[in-house]
């Protein structure tokens, strides 16, 4: 089966580099033209699952047991905070390994795992400890689904990309901090992405050559505070920005699409996988969260990638490509009227896109420090210890003492680290002097 639109020239790349398909030059980390198969198996595809317990990974797991001609679990990774249904998990897919970043979590973790094997059923090996997740990556499969939440995602991504699996990628941090080494490291056509936003982009750019790409137009929810000024969003709290209208995701994304962090997130990942200038990558909002986003091409026509808010369509995507997975998520139903809103970004009050933007172009370590100091305020807001807008108000700060990053050196995972580490002790400093300030003010 293969949906590739007629007439598209289709390279298989099996990690010699060859790019071929939209690309002029330099070529996109991302393109759907390309087919990048470490393992062309005839059966069902080998994969393993980082973030099996979060949003990402239990979608993925629906999807995987609905398909099992299709796709065949191998390892699944979590941080060990649930180890009750990793161990269902495990025993319900068969996987040989699983890791887990907190070597605490084994032992109740070995329980699990013997309540569910039967005697004299092997249990799965084990990996433990902060590396688990980037061995794990590295071990023999197909496709490797990164759907662990933050930069802590970008050692196993860089594992799975430098071991030759092809990366279906949901953990956008890890592009974002790590861009110019992911870069460095992948073979065009190797990374899928999941989020879907650029899955819909993906199936768009599908349709024309990079050359007749005008635009990408990415879509955003507007999340839980759409229509607010900057001064009601002075008072909003954790309860209220955790309510996502469209998505229900884990606590990170969903603040982050509160603030519209994800949407500048999004946008920079827009920029690494396609290769497309940040002054043609616009976003626009989109409440129904119904179309995901749009390619413009030159002769003016646009083309739109729709469906109802299910990250399963898009996880089908990075696991199957260029094959589509039949009924992976539910499709529109025509025969009930709809309406389809979309509405310029109000960029005063949600500043974050212009700030991504702009360490965007800085590149260099500069979104590394905008998504680290961000996790920390993230982190901050959700103890009660920062208010809504002092996220973005501390990341701006952040950034700007961070200043121009060094550019003519190549980037190391030792400077990202670095900048990292520093923005994050910066970020804390800031914050826990918000703190004291609100409780100095509260004794007022
Ligand atoms: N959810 C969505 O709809 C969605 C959509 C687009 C993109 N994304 C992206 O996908 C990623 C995952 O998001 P999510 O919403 O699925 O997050 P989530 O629900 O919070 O799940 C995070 C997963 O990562 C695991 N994890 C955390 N630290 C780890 C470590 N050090 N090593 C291994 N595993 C670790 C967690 O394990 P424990 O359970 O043990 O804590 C959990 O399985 C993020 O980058 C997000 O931006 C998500």
């Amino acid at each position: 089966m293969d949906t590739r639109p007629e007439g598209c020239p289709v390279p298989t790349v099996g990690g010699s580099g060859h790019n071929g398909g939209m690309t002029d030059s330099p070529a996109p980390l991302a393109d759907p033209h390309l087919v990048f198969d470490p393992a062309a198996a005839d059966g069902a595809r080998d994969v393993v699952i980082l973030g099996s317990t979060g949003s990402i990974g239990t979608q993925a797991i629906d999807l995987v047991l609905r398909n099992p001609d299709r796709f065949r679990v191998t390892g699944l990774s979590a941080a060990g905070g649930r180890v009750e249904l990793l161990a269902e998990q495990a025993h319900r897919l068969r996987v040989r390994t699983v890791a887990v970043a907190r070597e605490d979590a084994v032992p109740a973790l070995r329980e699990a795992l013997t309540t569910r094997y039967g005697a004299g059923e092997p249990l799965p090996e084990i990996l433990a400890g902060p590396d688990a997740a980037t061995h794990l990556a590295a071990t023999d499969c197909h496709t490797v689904l990164n759907g662990i939440t933050g930069s802590i995602g970008l050692a196993p991504t860089l594992a799975a990309l430098a071991a030759g699996r092809t990366l279906a990628l949901a953990n956008k941090e890890s592009l974002i901090v790590g861009g110019p080494l992911v870069r460095a490291l992948a073979k065009p056509g190797q990374i899928i992405p999941v989020d879907s936003e650029h899955a819909a982009l993906f199936q768009a750019l599908a349709a024309g050559t990079r050359s007749d790409v005008r635009k990408l137009v990415v879509t955003a929810s507007g999340g839980p505070f759409r229509g607010r000024t900057k001064a009601q969003l002075a008072e909003v709290t954790v309860e209220d920005a955790l309510a996502h209208p469209t998505w229900a995701m884990g606590p990170v994304i969903t603040i982050n699409s509160a603030t519209l962090v994800n949407k500048g997130l999004e946008v920079i990942e827009a920029h690494l996988l396609y290769d497309i200038p940040f002054d043609r990558i616009e976003v626009v909002v989109h409440p129904q969260s119904y179309v995901h986003s749009m390619v413009e091409f030159t002769d003016g026509s646009t083309l739109a990638q729709a469906t109802p808010p299910d990250m399963r369509g898009p996880i089908a995507i990075g696991l199957g490509w260029p094959e589509r997975v039949p009924d992976a998520a539910p499709a529109f139903d025509w025969s009930k009227a709809s309406t389809w809103e979309f509405f310029p970004l109000d960029t005063e009050a949600f500043p974050a896109v212009g700030l991504a933007r702009h360490v965007g172009q800085l590149g260099g370590t500069a979104p590394a420090v905008f998504n680290a100091a961000n996790e920390e305020c993230v982190a901050a807001f959700l103890s009660g210890g920062l208010p809504f807008n002092g996220i973005l108000e501390t990341v701006t700060r952040v950034v700007g003492e961070h200043g121009t990053p060094r550019t003519g050196t190549s980037l190391t995972v030792a400077d990202v680290l670095e900048a990292e580490s520093w923005a994050r002790t910066r970020a804390r400093e800031l914050t826990d002097q918000t703190k004291t300030q609100q409780a100095a003010e509260a004794r007022a």
